[in-house]
């Protein structure tokens, strides 16, 4: 397991709701996202700003007496099997602490799949942290990030601030505090890219960007400075694979807000705006500009940072 430094804040909100507890797990979008090294292991050394944003997938955790996992989706294009990453983290925090307790896990999607947001690792996180709790299982949060790490690259971020600074391959978050919130326009085309298949196609820059400016001006608030200086190193292998992604970007770019870029493997993309009317403006000029003849056109999110 990678070294982790933590904060005891998390952008994952928990409730309880009679005997169920309820967790609402964000999205995050990374605002640079540097390649450093192709591993041994074949994964990517990275650096990488992370954020958790305001659009949240809902995940409902009730006690199973038989000591069964049971999961149910609302959408049914995604397997709600022993595969799921959701499953996976039930299965892993029961088997690290010994639990013999079961669970019915509910899990509501709103955040689209394949699209650069994590939304199955911010689900795994959610599972690790709502379990943690319905099973009274008494990990600490770095405890908890440590097996988060063990899922995938990005799910112990969801253990970090709403901001974070993450290394490795994703998994050694430090957390960072912005200095204001952000106001994003997400971006979310009608298809997916895969994660693996973008790694595959990225080249290793000569000389990485160390991105202390990006850091600096996400610390100082400073939004027009960061709109400027967002950087995401995977972008070119995307658009690469799909070429809608710089058409999307060049129709974002048009519409003039701070900055514009796709959000870890894609296929989203996010405009950093001056305040929420600018985001809700972007919104519409791209609206205008996209709807086809069905009036359909990718799915787009006015959100913010969490805090
Ligand atoms: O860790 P996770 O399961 O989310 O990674 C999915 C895939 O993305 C990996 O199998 C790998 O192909 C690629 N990846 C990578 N370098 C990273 C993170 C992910 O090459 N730092």
């Amino acid at each position: 397991m990678g070294s982790l430094s933590l904060s005891v804040r998390s952008p994952m909100n928990t409730e309880r709701n009679g005997a169920a507890v309820l967790v609402r797990a964000p999205a995050k979008v990374n605002l640079f996202l540097e390649v450093l090294s192709k591993r041994p292991d074949g994964y990517h050394g990275l650096a990488t700003l992370m954020v958790a944003v305001s659009l949240y997938d809902t995940l409902e955790f009730l006690d199973e007496p038989s000591g069964q996992i049971a999961l149910t989706c609302d959408d049914p294009t995604l397997s709600a099997g022993p595969d799921n990453l959701v499953w996976r983290a039930a299965e892993l925090l029961r088997q690290r602490s010994g639990s013999k307790c079961g669970t019915r896990i509910h899990l509501s999607k709103r955040i689209p799949m394949a699209a650069g947001l994590a939304g199955g690792s911010s689900d795994a996180a959610a599972t690790l942290e709502g379990l943690n709790q319905l099973w009274g299982v008494g990990l600490s949060r770095p405890e908890l990030a440590a097996l988060a790490a063990e899922l995938g690259s990005d799910v112990a971020f969801f253990f970090a601030t709403p901001a974070a600074w993450c290394t490795g391959r994703g998994e050694i978050v430090a957390p960072l505090n912005l200095a204001r919130p952000l106001h994003l326009l997400l971006v979310c085309p009608d298809f997916g890219l895969s994660t693996p298949e973008v790694y595959r196609n990225v080249q290793v820059p000569q000389q990485p960007l160390d991105g202390l400016a990006i850091r600096k001006a996400a610390l100082e608030g400073k939004s027009e400075s960061l709109g400027r200086l967002l950087h995401n190193r995977l972008q070119p292998a995307a658009e690469k694979l799909r070429p809608e992604v710089a058409a999307l970007h060049g129709r974002l770019q048009a519409a003039r807000p701070l900055g514009q870029l796709m959000s870890g493997s894609g296929s989203s993309l996010f405009a950093v705006c001056r305040d929420r009317g600018e985001a809700l403006r972007v919104a519409r000029q791209l609206r205008t500009n996209l709807a086809g003849p069905t009036g359909c056109g990718p799915r787009l999110f006015l959100v913010r940072s969490c805090v």
